[in-house]
C-alpha cells in the first residue's frame, strides 16, 4: 500500500512572515493523518517553517540542491546545509529549473545521488512540453528522463524516491491532464520503473503535477498509479490545500 503524498510547491512565494502566517492558516484544520503533506518552501523559509510545524506530521522539503557537499558555488545551497534543517524532501528537476536554469537529466542525476547519500529523499520531477505531446513523443520524452534521473541508482533507494510527472503545458496554465492521461503516463512511467528495477515498481510513489485543485484532486487521486500531488498555486491558499490533503 502506497502512502498518498500531497506536496506544495511555493516556489518563489511568501516571505518568513507570509509562510508563517500560512502554516498557522493550514495546522489550524483538520488534516486527513492518511496522507503524507510536504511544503516545499524557499530555502529562506525552511527554518521557520520547520519550527512552526512542529508537533504535526507535515514535512518540509527545499525546491533545489546542489550536488557538492561544499566549495566555490556561489549562490548554491547543499545537501549538509539542508539536512542541518532538517530538511525530510528536495525537489529535483522541476521543469521551471530546466527551462530557467540550464537543469538537465545529468544534473539531476548528480542531485538526486547526493540527495540519496545525505537521506534526503528527492521528488524527480518529469513531463514533456506541449510541442513534443502534439508530436506524440510525450511517452519517449519522459522514458529518457527516467532513465537518465536513475543511472546507476542503487535499488536500495527507490522506496525513498517520489517522482513527479508534471507534463510542462499543465503547470499554471489552468489547463490539467485529464485523469485518464495522467493516470496512463504514470503507468508508464511504472512500467519503465519495473524493467529497471522489477518489483519495486509497485513501491515507488509517483505523482501528478499540473493545475491540481480542490475541484480535480480527487478524480486524480481514485486513479490506479496516482500516488500524490505536486502542486503550485493552490498551495499558496490555506484552504485550497487543507482541501488537497483532504480530498
Ligand atoms: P501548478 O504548479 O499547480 O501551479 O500548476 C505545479 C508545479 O509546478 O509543481
Amino acid at each position: 500500500m502506497r502512502t498518498p503524498i500531497i506536496a506544495g510547491n511555493w516556489k518563489m512565494n511568501n516571505t518568513m512572515e507570509e509562510g508563517l502566517k500560512l502554516v498557522a492558516d493550514i495546522k489550524s484544520q483538520d488534516l486527513n493523518k492518511n496522507v503524507e503533506a510536504v511544503l516545499c518552501v524557499p530555502f529562506t523559509d525552511i527554518k521557520s517553517v520547520k519550527e512552526a510545524i512542529k508537533g504535526t506530521n507535515i514535512k518540509v522539503g527545499a525546491q533545489n540542491m546542489h550536488w557538492e557537499e561544499s566549495g566555490a558555488y556561489t549562490g548554491e545551497i547543499s545537501p549538509i546545509m539542508l539536512k542541518e534543517l532538517e530538511v525530510d524532501y528536495v525537489i529535483l528537476g522541476h521543469s521551471e529549473r530546466r527551462q530557467y536554469f540550464n537543469e538537465t537529466d545529468e544534473t539531476v542525476n548528480k542531485k538526486m545521488k547526493s540527495a540519496l547519500a545525505h537521506n534526503i529523499k528527492p521528488i524527480i520531477c518529469v513531463g514533456e512540453t506541449l510541442e513534443e505531446r502534439e508530436s506524440s513523443k510525450e511517452k519517449e520524452v519522459v522514458k529518457n528522463q527516467i532513465i537518465k534521473g536513475f543511472q546507476d541508482i542503487d535499488e536500495k533507494h527507490v522506496e525513498d524516491i517520489v517522482i513527479a510527472y508534471e507534463p510542462i503545458w499543465a503547470i499554471g496554465t489552468g489547463k490539467t491532464a485529464s485523469a485518464d492521461d495522467a493516470n496512463d503516463m504514470i503507468a508508464f512511467i511504472r512500467e519503465i520503473i519495473g524493467q529497471l528495477y522489477g518489483d519495486l515498481k509497485d513501491v515507488i510513489r509517483i505523482q501528478y503535477g499540473g493545475s491540481v485543485k480542490p475541484e480535480n484532486v480527487a478524480e486524480l487521486m481514485n486513479k490506479s498509479d496516482i500516488d500524490g500531488a505536486l502542486v503550485g498555486g493552490a498551495s499558496l491558499k490555506a484552504d485550497d490545500f487543507v482541501k488537497l490533503i483532504n480530498y
